[in-house]
């Protein structure tokens, strides 16, 4: 199909190539995966380093248990940081940082190796081997990278924490996953505040018993509780002779297991997402060479947190098996003015800015005038990520921060996919609003409750049908729940939980969660969560939460609860439950508004009727309620 015959509003590319880009045309990269679809994995994967080569690219002998690069032998940590040294990359800026308080940091690929070493041999003094969990709780510091990837290269599995969780979110985390050490900052700054982690890792490590040694660092300097036998100073232990600057690094194979990492979905305890070295390293690293067109001249920023599956493919792993400049950010993006990132971009000349629709809707607020006053000339691309982007903010990205000249890669992928799905290329026409089309290889549709295709426009189930490289493995310790949740509405097709529809050029158009995920701010949380964190309250009997439309935040959390009965309603109350719900679970998760109610609208089996409750809510007719439990 030719490009003027594409419907609706579209942008066609107009990009500054920084020397020759990785793809002109999305067609040669279709035809090629099309034809010979491991092929074209094992073409890219050739470009990472394998001590021992694979027997096969995809072992699909036990389905959706699917392998990758069986046979081969790897560590991603050599092609992120060894092999870049051995490079004239050597001595290129692989991280460069800048604390909210203004404080700046820059690693080497030299430093890096460095400072992994450093940090990996003090976990191996700590008793970190091969397979052992490590818990990271932190802000957006250069600590927590080096510890996720000093794990990574001992062959230790990763579990990150994001640091927005509180007390309980983190003990059930910690307690799932058996964690031997947990690496904690004393606090995170955040609106020039201190977040207290030590303090909340405290609370949560009375409530987990796993845990044997922690290590912490030190960035906020508040004092902090430090318990004999149990709690080390990262900064005592690196100045000591077994913080050596040279570690081997393990060698594993492309199955074993790289991280963990939590996130939400359909019903219960938030699950353990397992991915492993190999094909999650040729999936991070080949979607992102493509996608935002990694150049050697590139300054690459991702603001997203690493706290979350965005951080840990595309801040920290994607761009360093690329060789790239990475730049962090510790802090909001409106401290101490709402200039803060678009003076960074002009400081630091960044090239590349890869952000969420909530952050955007944010900036975009405070007007066009913040950023009019920096150069932003530096920018050749911009990337979304974490809901649907509404076409007004897109346009609003694209004019006044992309001065019209950067193409908006709206990326679609979860922390189950490890990599893009959905995605522009570069070189591709845009139309506001829409991700495009699935990346080159991938076959993915979207189908009626039969599982049968829908028509053009037609909303349905998005999903998957073919395996690909970064794709998780399991739910850690729990196989069954992994094929039940993915693989079983349709069988033998990998359900996304996201609906969706498709335009008559093929671009899809992601419409939201068809589960109880909430997404706040571009944070996936779990209806589960929110409501345990609720009953947890002595006053509370049950309790359901609900998403609703918000400007800024894509959706807020609304909640109804049923108070035990004798305990009244009170002026304090809702704002008692809400600092509850923010102490056990994190800021994040709570309510925005609580309603007191007599009764929940449930099915006959007991399950709570959430359609009806947003109905209600909204004012809007609540449909087909023949389920319902009179
Ligand atoms: C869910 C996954 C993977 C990065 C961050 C989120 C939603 C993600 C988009 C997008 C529309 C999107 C989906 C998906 N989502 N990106 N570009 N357009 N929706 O990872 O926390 O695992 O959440 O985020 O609903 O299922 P996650």
């Amino acid at each position: 199909m030719g490009e003027n015959t594409l419907t609706g509003e579209v942008f066609y590319p107009s990009f500054d190539f920084l020397g020759e880009p990785h793809i002109r045309d999305r067609a040669e990269l279709t035809a090629e995966a099309e034809k010979d679809y491991t092929g074209f994995w094992a073409r890219h994967a050739e470009e990472l380093h394998w001590f021992t080569p694979w027997e096969k690219v995809l072992d699909d002998s036990n389905p959706p248990f699917y392998k990758w690069f069986t046979g081969a032998k790897t560590n991603i940590v050599y092609n992120c940081v060894d092999r870049h040294v051995l490079t004239a990359r050597r001595n290129k800026l692989a991280l460069i940082w800048e604390g909210e308080d203004g404080e700046f940091r820059s690693l080497s690929y030299f430093a890096l190796k460095r400072e992994v070493c450093k940090f990996a041999n003090i976990l191996k003094s700590l008793g970190v081997e091969k397979g052992d969990r490590v818990t990271l709780y932190m802000g957006r510091i250069p600590e927590l990278v080096l510890g996720m990837l000093a794990c990574a290269r001992i062959g230790a599995v990763h579990s990150v924490v994001y640091g927005g969780f509180s007390v309980e979110a983190l003990h059930e985390r910690l307690e799932d996953s058996k964690s031997k050490v947990l690496i904690v900052a004393d606090g995170a700054f955040q609106r020039g505040k201190i977040v207290p982690l030590k303090e909340i890792a405290d609370e949560a490590l009375q409530r987990a018993a796993t845990v044997q040694s922690v290590l912490v660092v030190r960035r906020t300097g508040q004092p902090v509780n430090m318990e004999q036998g149990r709690d080390l100073w990262y900064h005592d232990l690196m100045r000591l002779p077994i913080a050596s600057s040279s570690c081997s690094l393990e060698i594993v194979d492309a199955e074993d297991p790289l991280f963990m990492l939590y996130t939400s979905g359909t019903t219960g305890r938030p699950k353990a997402i397992l991915h492993t070295h190999g094909g999650y390293m040729v999936g991070a690293y080949t979607t992102l060479k493509y996608v935002f067109d990694i150049q050697d001249q590139d300054r690459y920023w991702c603001a997203a947190d690493p706290g979350w599956i965005t951080g840990h493919s595309y801040i920290v792993y994607g761009p360093l098996l690329n060789g790239t400049t990475s730049f962090m950010y510790e802090g909001a993006p409106t401290f101490p003015y709402p200039n803060r990132w678009w003076q960074m971009i002009e400081r630091y000349g960044i090239t590349i800015l890869y952000t969420a629709p909530t952050a955007i809707r944010g900036l975009m607020r405070f007007g066009d005038a913040w950023a009019e006053r920096h150069d932003l000339s530096t920018l050749r691309l911009l990337g979304s990520v974490g809901e649907p982007i509404n076409p007004e903010a897109w346009k609003w990205y694209h004019r006044v921060i992309g001065r019209d000249r950067c193409p908006i890669m709206d990326t679609w992928w979860q922390t189950e996919t490890g990599m893009f799905m959905i995605t522009p290329l570069p070189c591709d026409p845009l139309k506001p609003g829409s991700g495009g089309k699935p990346f080159p290889g991938l076959d993915m549709d979207i189908v009626n409750e039969e599982g049968q295709p829908v028509a053009p426009d037609e909303e349905g189930y998005l999903i998957v049908r073919n395996p690909w490289p970064a794709m998780l493995r399991t739910i850690y310790k729990n196989p069954d729940r992994y094929v039940e949740q993915y693989w079983s509405r349709f069988p033998g097709v990998y359900m996304t939980g996201d609906s969706a529809r498709r335009d008559a050029d093929g671009y899809y158009w992601v419409i939201g969660r068809v589960d109880d995920v909430i997404k706040v701010s571009g944070y996936r949380l779990g209806t589960a969560e929110i409501e345990s964190a609720l009953v947890s309250h002595p006053a509370v009997s049950e309790a359901a939460a609900i998403g609703l439309p918000h400007e800024v935040k894509g959706n807020i959390i609304h909640a109804f609860v049923i108070l035990k009965t004798g305990v009244e309603v009170h002026d304090q109350l809702e704002e008692e439950l809400k600092r509850h719900v923010g102490h056990e679970m994190g800021p994040i998760a709570k309510p925005q508004t609580i309603e007191f109610v007599e009764s929940l609208p449930k099915t006959r089996s007991g399950k709570i009727m959430r359609r009806v409750l947003r109905a209600r809510a909204l004012g809007e007719d609540p449909g087909n309620l023949a389920t319902m439990e009179d």
